[in-house]
């Protein structure tokens, strides 16, 4: 699958719930987990690889990790910073804020609802990819300045491919 970059509108788009259940919804996960298999990452979300679901699929130490219609229904108080990178914006890694831990709801592969505690490396990951399903990146989550500095830098690697980082 084909990852979506930074600048693509599906990015931005609120994703809607999975409906059906079924052998096409496993052969998106499948494929998905396999993509963000080779990609070296963390977490893959629906949107993306331009299936605008709200579904995302995460790998931490050979563990992997499918999460449909999740809903964050508990976070802690107290917020941790964290450096964080995106797939959709490779090269940039910046620290977030963002609390240390959650309370996930979600169902699995099979449409069964599972509640999930997380925290550390897992509860990091699941609150990034959960902010691709309404349409929102970790850039978003930085300070007025350093957002501005990074959407200046990203403009210039677009337009000079070979100055990228
Ligand atoms: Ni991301």
């Amino acid at each position: 699958m084909e990852i979506l970059k930074l600048g693509n509108p599906i990015l931005r788009d609120k994703a809607s719930s999975v409906e059906v259940f079924d052998e096409n919804l496993k052969l998106d996960v499948e494929q998905m987990l396999s993509t963000l298999e080779s990609a070296k990452g963390l977490g893959l979300a629906g949107p993306q690889v331009g299936i605008e679901k709200r579904l995302f699929v995460i790998i931490i130490d050979d563990e992997r990790w499918v999460f449909i219609n999740p809903e964050i229904i508990g976070r802690s108080d107290d917020k941790v910073r964290y450096e964080e990178g995106c797939l959709s914006i490779p090269g940039y890694y910046m620290d977030v804020f963002r609390p240390s831990k959650v309370k996930i709801q979600f169902q699995d592969i099979n449409g069964k609802m599972q509640i999930l505690d997380a925290s550390g490396l897992l509860a990091r990951v699941i609150q990034h990819e959960y902010d691709h399903l309404d349409g929102k990146l970790f850039v978003d989550r930085l300070d007025e300045k350093t957002q501005e500095a990074f959407f200046k830098s990203w403009e210039r690697s677009i337009k000079h491919p070979r100055r990228r980082p």
